[in-house]
C-alpha cells in the first residue's frame, strides 16, 4: 500500500479517536490535517506530527491547504456538508462517517461524485458491510439490501414508558459506544432513517429495495439479497475500528485489534420488525427520502434541532419525532440547485423546528 495522508475532520470525537488508533497501527497511514469544532488539538497535533490544524472555521480551507489523499469526514451533523462536497468534487477519496452530509446534500453530492470520479468509502458499519457484500456489483444484480438496527436502549419500552425516558437512559446504548447525537438517533431510530437515505444515495437503490430490521446483538451489520436467490451478510463484533480500517486501507484488508467472530459459544441471530408506532422517525425518514428534493435535508436539520433540545432537557423523547414531523409538513422541499440553496433549505427547517421550541 502506498503512503496515504489523511485529513481527519472531527478528530476529537468517537470516530476521530478510533481513527487515530487505526492510523497509528498502519505505518503507511499518516495524518496531514486535524479539525475539531471547539476542543483544542495541540496535543494531538504534536503527538502525530500534524502541520495543518483547525479548531472551528471553514473545513474546506483546511482541505485546500493540506492536500490530503483521503478525507475522513467524522464531523457530526450538517456542518460536514462542505467537506463532503469538496472531497467528492475534487476526486479525493472520501471515507464518510458523517452520514448527515450525504443525506442532506443527496443529489448534489452524487453529481459532485460523478464529476470528481474519486472513491467514496462508507465508514458507517452497515454501509461498509453492504459495500463489501456488493463488491462493486451493479444495482441490477441486487434484489434488496437489509440494514440492521440494534433497536437501541428502548427496544422493549411501551409508548407510555417512552414518554418519561431520561437523557441518561437514552445515552446508554446497549451495543455501540458513540458520540451523543448518534446515540440519541439510535434510540429513536432516526439513525436508521438517516442510514436508509444514505444507502439510497450510496448504492443507487430505490427505497422499496432497502429494508430495516431490528437485530439486538448488532453482529450482522447488513445483508444483501441478490436476484439469483443468494444472500450475503457481513458479520462481526460491533467495533467501529473495523469499518474505519477497511475504508482507510481499501482495497487491502489490514489487521485490527478487533478479535474475529468466535462461534464456539454458539451464536443466536434474532431479527424483528421495527415498530413504526413507537419509533416513528424511521417511517418519517423513509417518506422524506421518497419525496426527494430537500425533504431529506429538512428531516436531518429538524432532527438535529430536536436532538439538541432533548439533550438540553427542553423536550421529551417523543417530542423529537413530533418536532421533525411538524417541520417536514411545513417546508417546501424543492430541490436545491447548489450549496447555497441547500444551506437555505437546512436553515429553513431549523427555523421551523426551533420555532416550535419557543415558550407558548
Ligand atoms: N460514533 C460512532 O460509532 C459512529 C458510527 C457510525 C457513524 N458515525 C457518524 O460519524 C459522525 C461523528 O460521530 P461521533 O460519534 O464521532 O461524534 P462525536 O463523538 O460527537 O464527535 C464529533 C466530532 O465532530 C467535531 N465537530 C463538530 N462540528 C464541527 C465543525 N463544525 N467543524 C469541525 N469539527 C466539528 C467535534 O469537535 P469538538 O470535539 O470540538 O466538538 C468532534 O470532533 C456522525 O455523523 C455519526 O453519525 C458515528
Amino acid at each position: 500500500m502506498a503512503e496515504r495522508r489523511i485529513a481527519l475532520l472531527g478528530a476529537t470525537g468517537s470516530i476521530g479517536r478510533q481513527a487515530l488508533e487505526v492510523i497509528a497501527a498502519n505505518p503507511e497511514l499518516s495524518v496531514c490535517a486535524l479539525a475539531s469544532r471547539s476542543q483544542p488539538l495541540d496535543d494531538l497535533a504534536a503527538e502525530h506530527g500534524v502541520e495543518h490544524v483547525q479548531v472551528g472555521g471553514e473545513l474546506t480551507e483546511l482541505l485546500e491547504a493540506s492536500e490530503p489523499d483521503i478525507v475522513l469526514n467524522a464531523v457530526v451533523g450538517f456542518a460536514g456538508v462542505g467537506a463532503t462536497l469538496w472531497a467528492l468534487e475534487h476526486g479525493v477519496a472520501l471515507a464518510l462517517a458523517n452520514k448527515e452530509s450525504l443525506v442532506a446534500a443527496g443529489d448534489l453530492a452524487i453529481a459532485a461524485w460523478k464529476r470528481g470520479g474519486g472513491l467514496l468509502l462508507p465508514v458507517d458499519s452497515e454501509h461498509s458491510a453492504v459495500f463489501q457484500c456488493l463488491e462493486g456489483r451493479a444495482p441490477e444484480a441486487v434484489d434488496s439490501v437489509v440494514l440492521t438496527a440494534s433497536g437501541g436502549p428502548f427496544r422493549n419500552h411501551s409508548l407510555v414508558d417512552l414518554e418519561s425516558v431520561t437523557v441518561e437512559g437514552a445515552l446508554a446504548h446497549p451495543t455501540w459506544s458513540m458520540g451523543p447525537k448518534i446515540t440519541i438517533d439510535s434510540a429513536t431510530l432516526a439513525n436508521k432513517g438517516l442510514e436508509l437515505i444514505e444507502a439510497h444515495f450510496l448504492f443507487g437503490l430505490e427505497y422499496e429495495r432497502i429494508e430495516v430490521v431490528v437485530h439486538p446483538t448488532s453482529v450482522v451489520h447488513a445483508l444483501v439479497r441478490f436476484r439469483d436467490g443468494a444472500a450475503l451478510a457481513h458479520l462481526g463484533y460491533p467495533d467501529m475500528r473495523v469499518p474505519i480500517s477497511f475504508a482507510l486501507t481499501f482495497p487491502d484488508r489490514r489487521s485490527t485489534a478487533v478479535r474475529s467472530l468466535d462461534l464456539s459459544a454458539g451464536l443466536t441471530l434474532e431479527f424483528e420488525q421495527p415498530d413504526p408506532q413507537r419509533f416513528p422517525l424511521l417511517p418519517i425518514a423513509r417518506q422524506a427520502g421518497e419525496r426527494g428534493g430537500t425533504y431529506p435535508c429538512a428531516f436531518n436539520a429538524a432532527n438535529e434541532v430536536a436532538v439538541a433540545a432533548f439533550l438540553d432537557g427542553k423536550i421529551g423523547f417523543l417530542d423529537i419525532a413530533s418536532l421533525v414531523e411538524d417541520a417536514l409538513a411545513r417546508v417546501d422541499g424543492a430541490p436545491a440547485r447548489d450549496l447555497a440553496e441547500l444551506i437555505e433549505a437546512d436553515a429553513d427547517a431549523r427555523r421551523l423546528a426551533s420555532g416550535r421550541l419557543a415558550p407558548a
